[in-house]
């Protein structure tokens, strides 16, 4: 059978059916699925949960995989993958503003790199009965939808990140000192143009962009806020209700992502995860 590709969304994102991940892909299959990554930015592959070597199998089908900086959340066996667990362990756990968990905040993978992973994969390996849903919003139809003077209020412009910025509500994990050396300020462009396709959209991070370069601090604010409304707006938006060993892929180039913290407690939520390698934000 030859590989359907069904979309999720208006905004964003396609069901990829028919095809094994366990073997290498055909040619003309590789092809359709690459172009349907960069057409739909996030693919869904339905399965069971991969063995953490297999799963890297996988993702090597689509590009080079990277460690991620936190060491404690990486696979023993397999060091590219990172085993992420959000289940709330303890009532205590959970807080009343979910905002306080830094994963409900809009973020693209990485950003505080100087050459972020272009895109993730990620995998569940348990999840709730409800909530915990994975949100996702097209940066790049937000941008483009702008009219020319507001493009030109922004093209051009930079931005720090910073592993920790006071914008994001609440503090970040703790680094060790390795980690700490490799997470110095980076500048990126607010609006990047997509290496794949040239098509620009905006790259904004809520947990991890500091300020724009070279203007006065409330006009770095107002610009950040503006951004932050207009690429979270309902028709850019698509909710992906996990099912067990749904694989997802997505392009950290042009989609920014949240969780809906608000699940059962004790219940696991556990995914594992690989960054792939991308190239300096232009
Ligand atoms: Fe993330």
């Amino acid at each position: 059978m030859a590989v359907q590709i069904k979309p999720l969304s208006d905004a964003l994102g396609a069901e990829v059916i028919g095809l094994d991940l366990s073997q290498p892909l055909a040619a003309d299959d590789d092809a359709a699925v690459q172009d349907a990554f960069l057409e739909h930015h996030l693919l869904c592959f339905r399965g069971a949960p991969l063995r953490p070597a297999d799963f890297a199998n996988v993702a090597r089908q689509f590009g080079e995989p990277q460690a991620q900086l936190l060491r404690s959340q990486r696979d023993a066996e397999t060091q590219e993958v990172s085993i992420l667990d959000s289940t709330y362990a303890r009532p205590e756990d959970k807080p009343q503003d979910l905002r306080q968990m830094r994963l409900t905040g809009w973020h693209t993978d990485d950003s505080y790199f100087e050459v972020p992973a272009k895109a993730t994969l990620l995998q569940s390996i348990e999840i709730p009965d409800s909530g915990g849903q994975t949100s996702f919003c097209n940066t790049q139809r937000a941008y483009e939808d702008l009219d020319t003077a507001e493009k030109q209020r922004v093209d051009g412009l930079r931005a720090a990140h910073r592993y920790d910025t006071p914008r994001a509500p609440v503090r970040p994990k703790t680094r060790t000192q390795s980690e700490l050396d490799e997470t110095p300020e980076v500048v990126h462009p607010l609006v990047r143009t997509h290496e794949d396709t040239g098509r620009k959209a905006f790259y904004f991070n809520a947990n991890r962009t500091d300020r724009v370069m070279d203007v006065a601090p409330a006009d770095s604010e107002a610009i950040l806020e503006w951004i932050a409304g207009c690429m979270t707006q309902p028709c850019y938006r698509y909710d992906h209700e996990w099912r067990v060993g749904d694989l997802l892929i997505w392009d950290n180039r042009c989609l920014v992502h949240a969780v809906n913290m608000d699940f059962p407690v004790g219940q696991r939520r556990l995914h594992q995860r690989i960054l792939l390698q991308g190239s300096r934000p232009v």
